[in-house]
């Protein structure tokens, strides 16, 4: 039996092993997909018995993703330049590999949705500048977004992303961001404003174009005010939970051999473990 894991402090949140349970049911594998709740200063020794413990590899959510980098052989440009890893596992020499699929999730979602996002090659805007952003300005650069605006409250960490990703992105300041949006084809909110729980993103789309694509990150609530907002004055809305079930992809296929699919049907049956939220 081949045995994976999703590794967080806390994980009990964790929607991964819905989406892995759901696809080891449908392809009848052998498997297993399990939540491992491992406390920062025991992740080194977690992840150097990783396959002792049964497992052939896993992903790392908060506050992990940064330290399972550095802790593991790093597999693929994306990870390196994000500088997170969300995505682990043993190769045959049983030495740990590490990948980030955030960003190739984003951006598999996005082309999914609303294939033509580029074809103005408009400018693109990005609110928000932690680890969510940090991926989705990678995807983003790497898929040929022309110009990429970037704004969020603390301006020193948009800078540092901008540093990090080159001339592509440059900082807009946060108060800013409503006049920034005129003329851009693509909104993207890679903050946690809007999450059940959290402050609302405070933003008015009138100087957004009426065809501009508005893709948020928060995915629960699954339709989050400001897709709401972007729907009601008729602007293409692509959700949070999208990233998210094709991020799961490569592992799956990693670990288990078969590459899944994202399906409505998939969706819906992680959407219903939202809850009202
Ligand atoms: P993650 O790694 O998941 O992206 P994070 O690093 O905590 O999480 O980043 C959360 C993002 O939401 C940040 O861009 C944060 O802005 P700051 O860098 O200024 O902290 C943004 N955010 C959170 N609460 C916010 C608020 N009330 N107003 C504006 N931005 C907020």
């Amino acid at each position: 039996m081949k045995r994976a894991c999703v590794i967080g402090w806390p994980v009990e949140h964790s929607r991964s092993p819905v989406i892995h349970g759901y696809w080891l049911k449908l392809h009848r594998i052998d498997g297993a997909y399990e939540k491992e709740a491992v406390q920062p200063e025991k992740l080194a020794g977690f992840l150097g018995s990783l396959g002792e413990r049964g497992y052939t590899g896993a992903n790392v959510t908060l506050p992990h993703k940064e330290e399972a980098l550095r802790l593991a052989s790093i597999a693929d440009e994306a990870a390196r330049a994000v500088g997170a890893a969300n995505t682990l596992w043993l190769d045959g020499a049983a030495r740990l590999n590490a990948s980030n699929t955030d960003a190739y999730g984003f951006m598999t979602n996005l082309t999914a949705e609303t294939p033509h996002w580029n074809d103005g090659r408009r400018p693109v805007i990005v609110l928000g500048a932690g680890g969510a952003a940090r991926a989705i300005l990678y995807g983003l650069v790497a898929e040929g977004a022309p110009r990429i605006l970037l704004a969020n409250r603390t301006r020193d960490r948009a800078e540092a992303l901008s540093q990090a990703f080159g001339p592509t992105v440059e900082v807009v300041s946060w108060e800013d961001r409503e006049r920034a949006l005129a003329g851009c084809g693509l909104l993207v909110n890679a903050t946690s404003l809007g999450m059940t729980g959290k402050e609302t993103l405070d933003i008015e789309l009138a100087a957004l174009p009426a065809d501009a694509v508005v893709a948020d990150i928060v995915y629960s609530p699954l339709e989050t005010p400001l897709l709401a907002s972007a729907r009601a004055r008729g602007n293409p809305a692509v959700d949070g939970l999208g990233m998210l079930l094709y991020q799961a992809v490569p592992g799956f296929e990693r670990w288990f051999g078969v590459r899944p699919e994202v399906t409505a049907e998939l969706k819906a049956h992680v959407a219903a473990t939202l809850g009202g939220a």
